[in-house]
């Protein structure tokens, strides 16, 4: 039986939900990268590092919210503190004491936040991130990079995704696009040309550990780089940490290699699971938001900002994470993983590779270059274009039907690890990616 056929029938009760919900959703998902042919999954529970579908199948989770669950799936504490605020108040239309809390506890672990502002969600807080940037300076553009996703609001889109051709994603006018500059990651003579060139970018966004959670991994030299270039030129630095913050180290990943934006986006971890995001920044960039008088403001609405069940478990996940233990252990979990899974890997004599940094791993199929000989081994010298480079779309969904047929469930060909893998979590893994590439091999799907 092919892949496909076997996925059909051992998880026929998600399938039958997908026949429900096709009609209703434009592809029958709610995010775009839950796509999966013929239907994806559906999942009934999740707790630490594993989760239950609706056929019973028990799978190591390597989705982890999206990258927002360090702690893993349902910590007790988390469960009981939000349980405790849902009989309290859900929504009280007022100022609470949980968002204080919340705000000092951000503060502590990421002090160049001196003032921060809750959204609901991450694409909200580099939206309003950038408006700052705009209202503070009065330069209208945005220099990012090829592969680096901020969330989809208009002014972030260019570059996000392939074709890396600066074709101009599909909705977006024209005129937004032409003010969002993209380049390669890892120049910094590209961002200088690019600052000393046009005087009407305001500042530089980027996802401290690369493009897509470290597809082409970004390392500390080039966020000082890009630090000393925003002093020299007077523009303003934004570090987009919805990812690489609380995960990276406790003070994300500008704790972790000593580079001080000037604004700092948030979401996932800083909301323990629940939605919420966040701005923070120096005092006189935030304080545009403020209510000055006779100044004008940036205007900043929005139901659920500061919610007090996020809020909850937001101040339930960080004061866990401050005291360093969940980094420690995720990132443990994630380099004997990529170890045991590059041995496995040169053992079989397969030409994959498995690469990232700290808890952020993905898998590189078809990698004909020298082997992985070190933990801080980036295939092809880091090329963009190789590295992110399209894939075969029938391949991905084989490979990711085959792991959910061996008991884990993978995003495409990534991993978010939390402090919860186990040494089981990783032997049943390493045992189902070594399955699952020989499945796409019967399938006749072992080349790109
Ligand atoms: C680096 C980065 N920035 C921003 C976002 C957008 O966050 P949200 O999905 O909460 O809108 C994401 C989402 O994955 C992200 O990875």
């Amino acid at each position: 039986m092919s892949i496909v056929e076997r996925y059909s029938k051992e998880f026929a009760g998600s399938s039958r939900l997908y026949e429900r919900a096709r009609g209703l959703f434009p592809s029958g998902i709610t995010h775009d990268i839950r796509h999966l042919e013929p239907f994806p999954v559906y999942v009934d529970r999740a707790k630490g590092s594993r989760k239950w579908d609706v056929d019973g199948h028990e799978l190591v989770d390597f989705w982890n919210g999206h990258g927002s669950l360090i702690l893993g799936h349902c910590p007790d504490d988390l469960i009981a503190a939000v349980q405790h605020q849902i009989t309290r108040a859900t929504h009280p239309g007022a100022c609470h004491a949980l968002e204080i809390e919340w705000a000092e506890l951000v503060r502590k672990l990421v002090p160049s936040a001196e003032r921060i502002r809750f959204t609901s969600s991450g694409t909200e807080a580099t939206l309003m991130a950038l408006r700052i940037v705009r209202a503070a300076t009065g330069r209208p553009k945005v220099l990012k990079f090829t592969g680096h996703f901020h969330g989809w609001h208009d002014f972030v889109m260019p570059g996000a995704y392939q074709p890396y051709d600066g074709s101009p994603p599909r909705g977006v006018a024209d005129p937004v696009v032409s003010d969002t500059v993209v380049i390669d990651p890892n120049d910094p003579a590209a961002v200088e040309r690019a600052f000393r060139d046009d005087p009407s970018i305001g500042a530089v966004i980027i996802e401290p550990t690369g493009g897509h959670w470290g597809v082409v991994p970004v390392r500390g030299a080039f966020l000082h780089a890009l630090r000393e270039l925003c002093d020299k030129y007077d523009r303003i630095f934004i570090m987009d940490e919805v990812i690489t913050g609380f995960r990276v180290s406790p003070g994300g990943a500008q704790a972790h290699y000593g580079v001080k934006p000037d604004i700092t986006t948030m979401a996932k971890i800083l909301a323990g699971g629940l939605p919420g995001g966040a701005v923070g920044g120096k005092a006189e960039l935030m304080n545009e938001i403020e209510f000055r008088p006779g100044k004008p403001k940036i205007r900043h609405p929005g139901t659920y900002n500061g919610n007090p069940l996020s809020a909850a478990a937001g101040i339930s996940a960080l004061k866990r994470i401050a005291t360093g233990e969940p980094t420690r252990l995720a990132n443990d979990a994630a380099t004997r993983l990529k170890r045991s899974l590059n041995e496995m890997l040169s053992r079989r004599n397969i030409n994959w590779c498995c690469y990232g940094d700290f808890s952020l791993l993905h898998l590189m199929p078809d990698y004909d270059w020298p082997r992985p000989d070190n933990d801080d081994f980036i295939p092809y010298d880091g090329s963009v274009r190789k590295l992110d480079a399209a894939k075969n779309p029938k391949r991905v969904h084989a490979f990711r039907q085959a792991m959910l047929l061996n008991g884990v469930d993978l995003p495409g060909t990534g991993m978010f690890i939390t402090a919860c893998h186990s040494s089981d979590d990783i032997a049943r893994t390493v045992d189902a990616v070594e399955k699952s590439i020989s499945m796409l091999r019967d399938d006749g799907l072992d080349a790109a």
